[in-house]
């Protein structure tokens, strides 16, 4: 079979991921750049992308697989060359959702114990110990309950956080208050202390943290944006953080990425910044994931997660 792996990565990552890939799938002929030869571009039979370029799939006649390696296929979905009609699957590796698990957890659990203020506290040498609140006075709030987070939520409320969880159909998660529809959406907005954004990019969640929805959050409550910069309307945060509404943002996603130097949030003294690396594809598991897809299609078996695309994830 022929594949083409494209992505937006430094060389050294693409090798890697190609030898992982390689090893999982060996004997397939592999293009790093779509072929210019028409007749070897019209062999091309699956493409393995990481959230590449604009245009690439465009001109492969017999594409029969898209397998993304992110999770999040928004710019995929924004690309009007990406083949509407060939079957787009995207990435669930359980050693992403490992790594999401404990990114949400630091962030829960640094916001409820106050671990960033300490950190501030320390650069003005103030020795002050913080209120010593329980895991069960603490509300969390999830938003999206898919692969990342259902896993964040039944990981949270393990913990003993008081865990809501908002996600597009009801739902029923083990300890976990499940919230849907904009009542829904009030409701965990106004109790939790603490929200996590894991919605993926779509219509409907785009600019989604505006000056309204942050204002309907808690007062005092800390945002932590763990999907895509684009959720967040970045001035309104901004302003309500800085009116007080809002105690601190951590954010690992960005609306221009990477983060311009110069961007307020950089210096701003309660917001976190992380350079997208909330949970990122781990190949050494990632790739037996492609393989089974690839195999799926060789055997005309059905494929794994594919992409809802009139849902937009
Ligand atoms: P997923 O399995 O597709 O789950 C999406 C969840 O969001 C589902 O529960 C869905 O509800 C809910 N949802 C979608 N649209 C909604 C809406 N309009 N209103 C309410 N709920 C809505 O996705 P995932 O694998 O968990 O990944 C989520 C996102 O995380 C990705 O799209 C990506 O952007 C981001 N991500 C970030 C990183 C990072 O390193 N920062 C890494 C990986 C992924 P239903 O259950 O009702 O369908
Ligand atoms: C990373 O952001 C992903 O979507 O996998």
């Amino acid at each position: 079979m022929s594949i083409l792996l494209s992505g937006r990565w430094p060389q050294a990552e693409q090798q890697q991921c190609l030898h992982w890939l390689q090893t999982a799938l060996p004997g397939e002929q592999w293009w790093l750049a779509p072929p210019t030869d028409a007749a070897q571009a019209a062999q091309v039979e699956v493409a393995i992308v990481a959230n590449p370029e604009p245009g690439v799939l465009q001109g492969l006649q017999n594409l029969r697989l898209i397998q993304s390696l992110w999770a999040g296929v928004d710019r995929l979905l924004q690309d009007p060359t990406v083949p509407p009609e060939v079957p787009l699957a995207r990435m669930v590796d359980p050693a992403m959702n490992e790594a999401m698990v404990h990114t949400a957890l630091w962030s829960v659990l640094s916001l409820h114990r106050g671990f960033f203020d300490l950190q501030a506290q320390q650069q003005q040498g103030l020795w002050q110990a913080p209120a010593q609140l329980r895991a069960d006075e603490w509300r969390v709030l999830v938003l999206g309950l898919g692969e990342l987070g259902g896993r964040v939520a039944q990981a949270l409320s393990a913990q003993g956080y008081r865990v809501s969880a908002w996600s597009r159909r009801p739902a029923v998660l083990n300890g976990v208050q499940c919230l849907h529809g904009e009542a829904g959406l009030n409701q965990g907005l106004a109790q939790a202390q603490t929200v996590i954004n894991l919605l993926p990019l779509t219509e409907q969640t785009r600019d989604f943290f505006n000056a309204a929805r942050l204002a309907s959050m808690r007062p005092g409550a800390s945002l932590v944006n763990l999907a895509r910069g684009a959720q967040v309307v970045e001035e309104d945060l901004l302003a309500a953080l800085d009116s007080g509404h809002l105690h601190r943002a951590v954010l690992d996603v960005f609306r221009q990425e990477p983060l311009p130097a110069g961007h307020a949030f950089w210096q701003h003294p309660r917001v976190t910044v992380l350079p997208h690396c909330a949970a990122q594809t781990d190949m050494r598991s990632a790739a037996a994931v492609v393989r089974a897809n690839v195999l799926a299609l060789r055997a005309g078996q059905p494929l794994a997660h594919l992409v809802q695309r009139q849902q937009g994830y």
